[in-house]
């Protein structure tokens, strides 16, 4: 496995739409590969969630994982989560505004607004349907990442920019528990 380089805002790749991945495609060594390196990139940096645009590739996979998170402490752990071409089910209309920070957007803070439950249809690794339905942070981090399959990043979701925040500044004002949700 290895550590993938990570895509920074600017890079038209977190503009694109990604493509979906044919099921034979997903199949292959190099596919299975990329997911190890993302899973493994995500965890070197400390990511709750990494999709493939932020390794420079424009497909529609993403991982997720919450366990003792480092950049967001008081996030509830969340088993590791693969998903190939997700697809929304259900958005909730009730929504939630937390603060959100993205590798690709090094550095940053910002609240953003979201869906507070969505239910996503997704491939697994081996191209099994599957659903998953989540509720509050969990559900934040599926929509940040699908976003990131959608050429979006979280500045796209914020209300406006004025919660936007340097990491040191969010440390020093903002980083309390209660703030999120
Ligand atoms: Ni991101």
């Amino acid at each position: 496995m290895s550590i993938l380089k990570t895509s920074k805002l600017g890079n038209p790749v977190l503009r694109q739409i990604a493509k979906e991945v044919p099921l034979a495609e997903l199949k292959s060594p190099s596919i299975q590969k990329l997911i190890d390196d993302m899973v493994e990139t995500m965890h070197e940096y400390d990511g709750v969630g990494l999709a493939a645009p932020q390794v420079h590739e424009s497909k529609q996979i993403a991982v997720l994982e919450v366990h003792n998170s480092k950049r967001y402490p008081w996030a509830p752990n969340v088993p590791l989560l693969i998903l190939v071409n997700p697809v929304f089910l259900s958005k909730s209309d009730e929504t939630i505004e937390g603060w959100e920070g993205c590798l690709s957007v090094e550095g940053f803070r910002g609240k953003a607004t979201r869906s507070k439950k969505v239910t996503v249809r997704f491939l697994d690794r081996k191209g099994r349907e599957q659903r998953v339905e989540a509720e509050g942070f969990p559900a934040v981090v599926i929509q940040h990442e699908l976003d990131h399959l959608a050429g979006k990043v979280f500045l796209d979701r914020m209300r406006d920019l004025s919660t936007l925040t340097h990491l040191k500044e969010y440390e020093r004002f903002w980083m309390k528990p209660q703030d999120e949700e």
